[in-house]
């Protein structure tokens, strides 16, 4: 991005971020993708969840975590009392599907990263969940492993971020729901010690 564009960028609302990144052609994602996934939710929500990338379903749909890894996102959120209308936004790390759900590749995250650190600063979420490896390396600009980033408070720009595991691993391996449990407890008292 140059430098005029992303003091466009400073300027823009909302819906006018999410016009932006549906023209959006900085990466080659954009020439294999069906839409771009801005993410949904509430534009003042307390809680932010960020993924990795669209995969096929939500590729077709345009929304965040609508296949099988969304439904487990769903349940996660109910078992912290939220629900995808109030209170929370789901976003994910690149707005496009990389081919065959391959990982984002650094340079495709990176010129994604101005829109997703415009919408944290619009929505001003209280708590941020990086939701796997892929997103909380690129928001914690690390490479460390999910097991030593889990069960603790991080710091995003002055805001608290925890870091668990992706519903989609999950959905592979059951065994470490347990954990996954903890982390949204854990997520639960840092909030509820923040109002
Ligand atoms: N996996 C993600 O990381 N994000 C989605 O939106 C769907 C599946």
């Amino acid at each position: 991005k140059t430098l005029e564009q992303s003091k466009e960028m400073d300027q823009m609302n909302l819906d006018q971020l999410k016009l932006t990144v549906a023209h959006c052609t900085a990466c080659p994602l954009s020439l294999t993708r069906t839409h771009t996934v801005f993410g949904t939710g509430d534009k003042n929500a307390t809680w932010l969840f960020v993924g990795e990338g669209p995969g096929a379903r939500e590729d077709e749909t345009g929304e965040p975590f609508v296949g099988q890894a969304g439904k487990l996102l769903d349940q996660m959120l109910s078992a912290i009392k939220l629900s995808r209308e109030h209170q929370v936004f789901i976003t994910n790390i690149v707005k496009c599907r990389p081919p065959n759900n391959r990982n984002p590749t650094a340079y495709e995250a990176k010129q994604c990263e101005p829109f997703l650190t415009r919408q944290i600063a619009l929505i001003k979420p209280k708590l941020i969940i990086a939701l796997g490896k892929v997103a909380a390396q690129n928001l914690l600009k690390c490479d460390s492993s999910i097991s030593s980033l889990r069960g603790k408070a991080h710091d995003y720009s002055g805001t608290p971020l925890i870091v668990t595991y992706h519903p989609a691993y999950l959905l592979r391996f059951l065994p470490d729901k347990a954990k996954a449990w903890k982390d949204l407890c854990l997520a639960q008292s840092i909030m509820k010690s923040l109002t």
